[in-house]
C-alpha cells in the first residue's frame, strides 16, 4: 500500500502534470484565408505541442467577437486580418502590448504599425487593393476590360460587381477608406453609391468574390490583388487589375488578445509567426502577401508592390476608432439602403 505521504507526493505531482497539459493550448483566432489559417495552427501545433483551437472569421467580425468578449477573454492571439481593426483593437485596450525579440528582422512598415498602436499590434504581410474579373465571364457578356475604378461605374457592369460588407469585412473597409483617400469624402462616398447599382451581393468574408469569379459564379470581384492571383495560378480565367487611379493597400496584422488566458503561448506563437520559416508557410497555400520578415521569401507571383500606384494609406486615421465606426455607420445609412 502506499504510505499517506508516498500518495500526497504522488497527487501533486499529477496536479502539476494536469496544470501543465492544461497550460498547453492557445485559442487562436484568425483573419486570413481559411487554409492559411489551417496551417498555421497545425505547423505551430506540430513545432511545439501546443493544442490549438483555430477560428476563421473576417477581420472585423473578429474585432466585435473579441470586444464582445472582453469582460472575459475567451481568444489568446489574433493573426491576420487587415490592419485597420487590429489599429482599432488596440486603441479601445483590447488587446496587449508585446515587444517580440524577432522584431529586428522586420520591415519597418511592420515596425510602424506596431508603434503607432503602443506596441498591441504588429504587422505580418502587407498587400495592394484591386479587383480581378473572370474573363471568360466578361466575354461572354460582351463587356469591356475594366482598368480603373471607375469604369466599374459603368451601368454595363450592373449585377457583375461583388464586394464583402466593410462591417464584417477587412477588405471591403479597406475599400471604403481608399475611396475616402483617392477621391476625397464626398466624391468617394458618391463612387460608393455608384458601385452599389452594380454590387451583386455584399459578402461576408473579403475574399469571396473572387472566389465566386473563379467558380463562374460572379464577373468582377472588388479583393486584394494577391487573392486574385491565387485564383489566376491555381488555373481560374481570373485577369487581376491594379486601377489606374492608384490604389490602398494593407498591413495585415497580428495582436495578442489583452487578458489572454493562455499568455505564454500567446507570445510563442507570436514570435514563431514572425520567424521567416513560419512566413514561408505562406507560398504552399498561395498567399502571395509581401511578408514582413525580410528574410521570408515572396513568391514570384505575388503582385509586385513597386509596380503598383499606391496611396500613402493613412492608417493611423482609418484605423482610429472613431472613424471606423463613422464610416461604416455612414455607409450603412447612405450607401447600402439606398435601391438597386
Ligand atoms: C484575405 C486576404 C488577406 C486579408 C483578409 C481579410 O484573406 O488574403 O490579405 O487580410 O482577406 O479578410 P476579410 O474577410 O476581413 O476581408
Amino acid at each position: 500500500m502506499m504510505s499517506l505521504k508516498k500518495l500526497a507526493g504522488a497527487s501533486a505531482l499529477a496536479f502539476v502534470a494536469a496544470g501543465a497539459a492544461q497550460a498547453d493550448k492557445l485559442t487562436f483566432y484568425c483573419s486570413a484565408q481559411e487554409d492559411w489559417c489551417q496551417l498555421m495552427a497545425n505547423s505551430f501545433q506540430d513545432a511545439t505541442g501546443i493544442d490549438v483551437a483555430m477560428t476563421r472569421k473576417s477581420s472585423g467580425e473578429t474585432f466585435a467577437q473579441i470586444k464582445a468578449e472582453s469582460s472575459n477573454p475567451k481568444g489568446d492571439v489574433w493573426w491576420g486580418g487587415t490592419g485597420d481593426p487590429h489599429l482599432q483593437a488596440a486603441e479601445e485596450g483590447l488587446t496587449a502590448e508585446y515587444l517580440s525579440p524577432m522584431r529586428d528582422q522586420l520591415h519597418p512598415w511592420a515596425i510602424a504599425q506596431a508603434e503607432s498602436a503602443g506596441n498591441k499590434t504588429i504587422g505580418i504581410y502587407s498587400g495592394a487593393l484591386g479587383y480581378g474579373y473572370n474573363s471568360d465571364l466578361l466575354a461572354a457578356n460582351n463587356l469591356p476590360e475594366p482598368a480603373c475604378w471607375k469604369d466599374l461605374l459603368k451601368p454595363e457592369y450592373k449585377g457583375h460587381v461583388q464586394m464583402a460588407n466593410p462591417n464584417s469585412s477587412g477588405t471591403a473597409y479597406t475599400t471604403l477608406a481608399t475611396m475616402m483617400q483617392l477621391f476625397g469624402e464626398e466624391e468617394g462616398f458618391d463612387f460608393m453609391k455608384g458601385l452599389h447599382k452594380n454590387i451583386n451581393q455584399y459578402t461576408k468574408s473579403g475574399s469571396a468574390p473572387i472566389k465566386a469569379a473563379g467558380r463562374g459564379e460572379n464577373t468582377v470581384g472588388i479583393v486584394f490583388m494577391h487573392d486574385a492571383v491565387k485564383q489566376a495560378t491555381s488555373g481560374f480565367p481570373v485577369k487581376v487589375v491594379a486601377p489606374c487611379e492608384g490604389t490602398g493597400y494593407e498591413i495585415g496584422s497580428m495582436s495578442i488578445i489583452d487578458g489572454a488566458r493562455n499568455m505564454e503561448e500567446a507570445k510563442k506563437f507570436y514570435d514563431w509567426a514572425l520567424s521567416p520559416e513560419a512566413q514561408n508557410l505562406a507560398l504552399q497555400v498561395s498567399a502571395f502577401q509581401v511578408p514582413s520578415n525580410m528574410s521570408a521569401e515572396t513568391s514570384p507571383s505575388a503582385p509586385d508592390m513597386s509596380q503598383i500606384k499606391l496611396i500613402d494609406y493613412d492608417f493611423k486615421k482609418y484605423g482610429s476608432s472613431d472613424e471606423r465606426k463613422r464610416l461604416l455607420k455612414k455607409w450603412d445609412d447612405e450607401v447600402s439602403t439606398l435601391p438597386q
